[in-house]
């Protein structure tokens, strides 16, 4: 019974929003995943620019780890061709990078922008970097996780964390502190631990189960999911850290729900240079929004910041410098594989609160001409749609896990 105990406690109601897991998932398995994925595989989502190389702005660099599994695939010939010969990106940075570099400067971001023109920034193709188990640990993996919680989320140093080795008590009052603060900064903390969630959750789902003559073979890990997220081992956090995870799905799926008007306007392509391609990738991202739009229990997004105006447009400020800075402490995660989808999901999610926040400007975008009150970037693109890929193949595997804890039984 122990093994099963998470699914037992991960059902019904997720709490600062009007809807039940069941539900969720039976959306994201039948109508979105297989979508989502079909979209990642085309050339325009799957090479994401990303700069690596930036140093951690906050404490000496302890060297990049040395795992294999950390290394990240350079660009293969037909990428770069791609990219920097072809007509594909480069063509569309000039036409349109000047203009919206201009526009960028002016927007209230959410992230830590990488230099899309830094020398050090480069082409990587997602599908060949797979986000998974890489061995990464230890000392400077748990410090990226711990600046997060302890200095980024509005959580005064008094109040410790669940299970967190320091605590002189067990963390207790961590979840009375939560139920006390605004809606805001709670659903901050909980955007933060679903990411984590997910991002955990992919390592158990794609471990490496064993190395024969050089050939890994990778695959879900029961041991090790159980280990992260069974409510008797982690003493109830586990299928907390799963709601949340829920939580972050609905929250970027009110994104793209939101952000359709953007993108259905003939003015706005996803260009690669083929035109055909072009056309199929764009019908996709739209059905894809017809879907996020016939999925009607969303979290309401309206009572957030709803305060004076005064009060929540400070409050707002304080949330996006807070998220801005948890962006630049990926430049500290040591493992260059898990920096860039850390980089990579970190920039998707500050793409979705860009857009939360942009009702207004999307509603009003003239249909032909660029848009001035609201603009998204190639690079937050790429990293939107991966970024929700990443959680919605999060819950596509813990359904899978369910399946097998079931046959383990
Ligand atoms: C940004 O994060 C670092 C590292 O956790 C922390 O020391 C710093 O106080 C944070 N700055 C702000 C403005 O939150």
């Amino acid at each position: 019974y122990v093994l099963t105990a998470v699914f037992l406690v991960l059902t019904g109601v997720l709490d600062d929003c009007l809807c039940d897991i069941e539900s969720i998932d039976d959306f994201n398995t039948f109508k979105i995943f297989p979508k989502i994925q079909k979209l990642q595989e085309r050339d325009y989502f799957r090479y994401y620019k990303v700069n690596l190389k930036r140093p951690c702005p906050f404490w000496a660099d302890d060297g990049h780890c040395s795992i294999k599994d950390c290394h990240v695939e350079p660009c293969p010939e037909v990428c770069i061709r791609y990219c920097t010969v072809g007509k594909g990106c480069l063509a569309e940075q000039l036409e349109a990078f000047i203009d919206w570099a201009r526009y960028d400067d002016s927007q209230d971001h959410f992230c830590e922008l990488d230099d899309e023109r830094s020398p050090d920034a480069q082409y990587v193709d997602l599908l060949l970097n797979p986000e998974r188990y890489t061995g990464y640990k230890g000392p400077s993996a748990w410090r990226v996780w711990n600046s997060i919680y302890e200095e980024n989320c509005f959580k005064p140093r008094s109040v410790y964390r669940p299970l967190n080795p320091l605590a002189p008590s067990r963390g207790e009052s961590f979840y009375t502190w939560l139920e006390g603060l605004c809606l805001e900064k709670r659903v901050f903390y909980k955007l933060i631990s679903g990411l984590h969630a997910s991002i955990n959750l992919h390592l158990c789902a794609n471990y490496l189960l064993e190395e024969t003559w050089g050939k890994p073979r990778w695959g879900p890990n029961v041991k090790e999911f159980t280990r992260r997220f069974d409510p008797i081992e982690t003493k109830g956090e586990g299928p907390r850290r799963l709601k949340n995870l829920y939580f972050l799905y609905l929250i970027e799926l009110r994104a793209l729900s939101k952000v359709a008007p953007y993108f259905e306007r003939s003015v706005v392509d996803l260009y690669t240079g083929n035109g055909h391609e072009d056309a199929e990738s764009k019908a996709l991202l739209l059905e894809i929004f017809r879907d996020t739009k016939s999925f009607h229990m969303h979290f309401d997004e309206k009572s957030m910041f709803a305060g004076d105006k005064k009060g929540a447009k400070s409050l707002k400020e304080e949330f996006r410098l807070h998220f801005k800075n948890i962006s630049r402490i990926m430049d500290c995660v040591g493992c260059d594989k898990c920096r860039l989808w850390g980089k990579l999901q970190t920039q998707g999610l500050g793409t979705a609160l860009k857009i939360l926040f942009s009702e207004k400007e999307i509603q009003n975008l003239p249909e032909n001409s660029p848009s001035k009150g609201f603009q998204l970037t190639r690079q937050e693109i790429v990293a939107l749609v991966n970024a929700f890929g990443r959680l919605s193949t999060s819950i596509k595997e813990l359904q899978n896990f369910k399946v097998l804890l079931q046959q383990t039984r």
